[in-house]
């Protein structure tokens, strides 16, 4: 796809169809001379009440006396109840529309987003046509890999009427691409996205300044990490240990930990059958992470930064470990396993543990399909978020504001020891059925020392079972958005 800004007026633009956002009440202020030009079609469907400028409302003129051939107004609602995320959801539903109907090449007015005195997100301020265009190129996602394609219809050119430099491009561009490619790698079937090729996509992103090493299953096992060994021991698909460094500033670097499961069927702990198709989601965690790593790459962000996929399947083969099992840490803690379907807080610990005894990151974020209780208690709306790393869970609310990808903090007790407690092994990797949401967070702790330590669990909100304004229904790309956000963050306060 084609996407520039140019200087050019409203009614000079040559394009398939113009896009005017507009406010709700107010709605033809920004374009009267436009309108002036249509005989007044603006103003006539306005005053007719056919378009009033409502959150999300599409309606399509045809007309004839200027370059392009079609108009399409589209609600942005009140303005002052404006936000980056209506503004994303308004050009998620307004792209995907004028795609559908074949158009090929759009161009978006920017005249409703000059703000005399923007209003402010969180760390900047609300560039409209940004967010609108983000939305609509997220929006765009589909996954066709293995399937004829439903129809031929794309749009290939998005002209944004303004001054170059209004938008950041690249950044624009890096971001989606990035959300897309976490998406493509948690769409793609447990057959295809085993733990090898989940390490050949990590490979293909080293260059100058990403170094990816892979851990093979002998490594593993010298390192100590049974524990994360122990999950692979059912399945033919041998382990992988996925290791990306980042350089691009000095000292301590950050660490990112994605829990990346190709595979969960629960081990000899099955899951029952029903709806186990998504399992494929439970590398959501470890596609993120890789996402954030090439994006970070491509922007050239002034930090160091490693991330860790401990690639593995979860299935109850023969040689599976099994409920009582007891497995040794890289942090030398052992653990009883009382269910071989807590797979993925065993790989997490030992991955937590290697980034401690071979970075001594200044922070440490681990993002996971964890928990079942997770989407039990927040749905598809936010992300669960513990930890030790009070500062930087601050950081992460600030970006969860800026991108709307919600994080929502749960309590970490000292109480919640005894619920891992166990009686034959240092702890155990599951502590029943109540609180299996921080619990799950706890067990995590006991791995993460006086690293600073941020836990977020995005079962619920990393596969979309419907559509959202800007988010086909499948995998979500959770997470993408979020920690650039938030290392961009760091980043402009100097603490890259
Ligand atoms: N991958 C699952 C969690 C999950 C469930 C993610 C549903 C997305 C949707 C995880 O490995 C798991 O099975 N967790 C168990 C833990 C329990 C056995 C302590 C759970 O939450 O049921
Ligand atoms: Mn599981
Ligand atoms: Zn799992």
């Amino acid at each position: 796809m084609d996407i520039s800004v140019r200087n050019v007026a409203d009614k000079e633009v040559k394009t398939g169809a113009l896009l005017l956002p507009l406010f709700e009440n107010n709605p033809a202020a920004f374009y009267s001379d436009l309108d002036y030009l249509i005989g007044g079609m603006i103003k006539r469907v306005i005053d007719s009440k056919e378009f009033t400028g409502k959150h999300k409302q599409l309606t399509l003129l045809h007309v004839r006396t200027i370059n392009t051939g079609r108009i399409l107004l589209v609600g942005l609602g009140k303005q002052s109840e404006i936000s980056a995320e209506r503004i994303r959801q308004s050009g998620g539903k307004a792209f995907s529309y004028l795609r559908d109907l074949g158009i090929s090449s759009v161009a978006v007015s920017s005249g409703a987003f000059t703000f005399k005195e923007p209003p402010k997100t969180s760390q900047s301020p609300l560039n409209g046509a940004f967010y609108f265009l983000e939305g609509g190129l997220l929006g765009l996602y589909r996954f066709e890999k293995y399937r004829k394609p439903e129809n031929g219809k794309e749009i290939k050119t998005v002209t944004v009427l303004g001054r170059e430099g209004d938008i950041p491009l690249k950044k624009l561009q890096t971001t989606v691409s990035a959300a897309y490619l976490a998406r493509d790698l948690v769409n793609t079937p447990s057959n295809k996205m085993t733990p090898a090729a989940l390490s050949d996509v990590a490979r293909s992103i080293a260059g100058r300044k990403v170094k990816v090493k892979v851990l093979e299953r002998k490594d593993i096992e010298r390192e100590g990490m049974d524990a994360y060994v122990s999950v692979s021991r059912g399945s033919g698909e041998s382990l992988k240990f996925i290791i990306m460094e980042y350089k691009g500033g000095k000292g301590a670097p950050f660490v990112l930990v994605g829990k990346s499961i190709t595979f969960d069927s629960g081990g000899i702990s099955l899951k029952p059958s029903e709806g186990m198709e998504k399992m494929k989601y439970d590398m959501a965690g470890g596609a993120a992470v890789l996402a954030v790593i090439d994006a970070v790459a491509g922007l050239g962000l002034p930090l160091n930064l490693v991330g860790i996929l401990p690639a593995a399947e979860n299935l109850p083969g023969g040689t599976a470990s099994k409920p009582g099992d007891v497995v040794g840490t890289i942090a030398d803690k052992t653990v009883e396993i009382i269910s071989t379907d807590a797979e993925g807080r065993l790989t997490l610990a030992d991955s937590l543990g290697y980034a401690i005894k071979y970075y001594k990151p200044k922070g440490l974020i681990d993002i996971a399909t964890l928990t079942g209780a997770c989407s039990i208690a927040l749905g598809a709306e936010a992300i669960a978020m513990m930890g030790t790393g009070t500062e930087l869970m601050e950081r992460l609310k600030k970006a969860s504001e800026e991108t709307y990808e919600r994080v929502w903090q749960m309590p970490l007790y000292d109480e919640y020891r005894e619920y891992i407690r166990s009686d034959v092994a240092d702890l155990k990797n599951a502590g029943g059925r109540g609180g299996s949401l921080v619990t799950a967070g706890y067990f995590l702790r006991e791995f993460s020392g006086d690293t600073p330590w941020v836990h977020l669990d995005i079962a619920g909100t990393a596969w979309n079972d419907k559509d959202k304004p800007y988010q086909p229904k499948g995998a979500s790309g959770i997470g993408v958005r979020l920690i650039l956000s938030f290392l961009e963050g760091l980043c402009s306060s100097g603490n890259g």
